[in-house]
């Protein structure tokens, strides 16, 4: 062979080489694409037959007209509630929502809602609402509540997502509900202890498309369901009633939208100006991103040139004192609300009181927490005392550290130092103190049960401050965090909110001392009130920090870990969107709605009889497949958290309804 075909044949080895390796490249890559259409195809199995019957369902549901005089019959003679549900499949039987006449509807509201705290699953408990009260908000809304479970016969939900006390008012109680007659009951179980009730047609989570209800109900097709649970509810109830919602499509929709729930009976419209939820939608006003403002402004215009005087609040990005300004003046809204940003800081509207630097005012504040005023509840004493015990318990644990260390060297006590010596002597007096604290700590509960009934039956107290000491605390954000544990060890709140609370509001100092993940990992009280310490030990001596580089690292890799792991869920969805598309089918969530029935709690009760093999295949078969098993099924729930790529909604007709996750209504 010549050179020059040898060098030929090379050429041909070498491109024939790199033919097979692309060859091999591209079938490979054929496989992955086969494995994520498999994937997707699990998913598709057996939902042809199940498209055909959802697709009659839903027409069936499109269909139906919920009958606008449907009066719910109340009876509360004896606090029973009775409530008859009609509907009506006959056009003959529907009135339209226009010609309802509302009666609750005014624009004269017995109480301030210019400054409001958002409605926030979570986050608008008790605790915080009465700090933000304290500091300037003037109307608070509760996190949402499922009126489905809390109208049920039994009362364990009610009374654990429903907290409050008289000094929470004025009040809102937020509802999610896609049932009029639920809706009204819900509302009427709670009109007591409550000043206003409000509809949530803003909540954009995947919970909400699976339970129908929030934003998800804001399509035409709802209208009239909408309006009719509006209309329901105002007629079960003394109270107005409220609704939040998000910006639709075009501002004519919008303004359409507010129209309609004026007439059906809504007394007060707040607007998240941020676009309805889809799964499609990209870019500016979709679920993140700037609040479209001007649309609040249009919409206010709108109904007052029409004279349809309603308030209108307005809702989105307000993270200073100066946004609520600019916003109440560009939208011309009768109030703002605010989630994010007082989150961040309790004390956003103090500054509606006015500036210290001119005269000091005294201002003239409800009670919200009674434990921040010695002179106003004998609670004082007791955190004191707690405090003592803490520490006492606390020395304890060190003698007990010092008698294992003793244990482990045969009882020698030449291993122990002076100092250690010393300390186990005193084991004995400290239990005693102990003892003897907590028992006066009992008595003093129990008087304090009958001063709250006392409290209750004359209402809630004024109190009168000069305006410097709440700037004096709202200046120093471990005060505040103080201030809220406080308040959340007196009103007892889930452990996931009271770390929520802190982490928001010490969020800048935990990251400085590198006590984020400590805060995180907390499980009681008590454990956040240590890493609140260390934050004002490390502040009054900021020797006594040392910067640790490797924590650092762990830390910001463990935050992208949880990045992409919440990222999981938006993949799944985008993939089920562009699956439908890529196959043409008209409806693109098509495939998001196979395997979302939300399991009952019968089911749940069963299956958790049943091995994992079983409870798998039965999950398949009762179309449970983007449930969490873990949630449902597992001794301690999923353990993955929001980090999980599966749904976690509770079971319909359970009482644990522990929707703690953040969203974004
Ligand atoms: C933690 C958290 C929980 C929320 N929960 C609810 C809710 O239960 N109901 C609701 O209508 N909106 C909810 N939202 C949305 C807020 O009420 C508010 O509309 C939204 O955050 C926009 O206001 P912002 O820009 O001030 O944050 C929640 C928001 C957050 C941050």
């Amino acid at each position: 062979m010549t050179e020059i075909e040898e060098k030929e044949a090379k050429k041909l080895r070498k491109n024939k080489k790199s033919k097979d390796k692309k060859k091999k490249k591209d079938k490979k890559s054929k496989k992955r694409a086969r494995e994520c259409d498999d994937i997707d195809n699990k998913i598709d199995k057996a939902s042809k037959k199940k498209k055909r019957q959802r697709d009659e369902t839903y027409d069936r549901k499109d269909n139906v007209h919920v009958r606008i005089d449907d009066k719910p019959n109340i009876s509360t003679a004896d606090g029973n509630i009775k409530l008859s549900k009609h509907f009506a499949d006959s056009e003959n039987d529907t009135q339209t929502i226009s010609s309802i006449k509302n009666s609750n509807n005014t624009s004269k509201l017995p109480f301030d809602y210019k400054y409001i705290l958002a409605p926030m699953v979570g986050a608008s408990e008790l605790p915080f609402r009465l700090l933000c009260r304290k500091y300037g908000a003037t109307l608070a809304y509760t996190p949402m509540m499922s009126s489905k479970q809390f109208i049920s016969d039994d009362p364990t939900y009610r009374t654990t997502e429903f907290q409050t006390i008289p000094e929470d008012r004025p009040l809102v109680a937020h509802f999610s509900a896609n049932d009029p007659v639920e809706f009204a009951k819900a509302a009427k179980l709670v009109e007591e202890q409550c000043d206003a009730i409000d509809l949530n047609l803003g909540c954009p989570q995947r919970t909400a498309y699976v339970g129908h209800f929030g934003s998800y109900l804001l399509e035409k097709k709802d209208r009239e369901l909408v309006c009719s649970m509006v209309k329901a509810a105002s007629k079960a109830t003394k109270n107005p009633i409220f609704v939040k919602i998000r910006l639709l499509d075009t501002i004519s929709e919008t303004i359409e939208l507010c129209r309609q729930l004026k007439d059906a009976g809504a007394a007060l419209i707040a607007i998240h100006a941020r676009l309805r939820a889809s799964f499609e939608r990209k870019g500016p006003g979709a679920r993140d991103g700037p609040a479209m403002l001007d649309q609040v402004l249009e919409v206010k215009n709108a109904l007052k040139s029409t004279g349809d005087d309603i308030p209108i609040i307005s809702n989105g990005n307000i993270i200073t004192f100066d946004d609520v300004k600019d916003n109440l003046s560009f939208t011309t809204a009768d109030g703002v609300m605010s989630a994010e940003g007082i989150l961040d800081d309790p004390t956003l509207y103090l500054p509606r009181y006015g500036e210290v630097e001119k005269n000091d005012p005294m201002i003239t504040i409800t009670d919200p927490s009674p434990l921040s005023f010695s002179s106003t509840s004998n609670s004082q004493p007791n955190l004191q005392e707690e405090k003592k015990i803490r520490k006492l318990k606390k020395k304890l644990s060190q003698i007990e550290s010092i008698e294992t260390k003793l244990k482990n060297h045969d009882g020698d006590i030449k291993c122990l130092q002076e100092g250690q010596i010393a300390k186990l002597a005193i084991k004995d007096s400290i239990l005693k103190e102990i003892n003897d604290i907590e028992k006066d700590i009992e008595k003093s509960n129990e008087s304090e049960d009958s001063h709250e009934t006392k409290k209750e039956s004359i209402g809630p107290k004024q109190q009168t401050v000069p305006l410097s000491t709440l700037y004096g605390v709202a200046q120093d954000k471990v005060a505040l965090a103080n201030e809220y544990l406080d308040l959340a060890q007196r009103y007892p709140t889930i452990i996931r909110t009271i770390v929520f609370h802190t982490r928001r509001i010490l969020k800048n100092l935990l990251v400085k001392y590198q006590l984020m993940e400590e805060c995180v990992a907390c499980t009681s009280l008590e454990q956040v009130r240590c890493v609140v310490e260390k934050i004002a030990k490390y502040r009054e001596d900021p020797t006594s920090f040392k910067f640790d580089l490797e924590k650092a690292k762990r830390e910001k890799e463990a935050l992208e870990r949880k990045r992409h792991e919440e990222g999981k869920r938006k993949a799944f969805e985008a993939r089920m969107i562009r699956k439908a598309k890529r196959e043409g089918l008209e409806d693109r969530e098509y495939y998001l709605k196979q395997g979302a029935k939300v399991p009952t709690a019968d089911e749940v009760k069963r299956l958790r009889k049943l091995p994992r093999d079983i409870q798998l295949k039965e999950w398949k078969r009762l179309d449970h497949t983007q449930h969490c098993m873990s949630f449902h099924l597992d001794e301690g729930g999923c353990k993955r958290g929001r980090a999980c790529a599966f749904l976690h909604v509770d079971a319909t007709g359970s009482n644990t309804f522990v929707e703690s996750e953040e969203v974004a209504g």
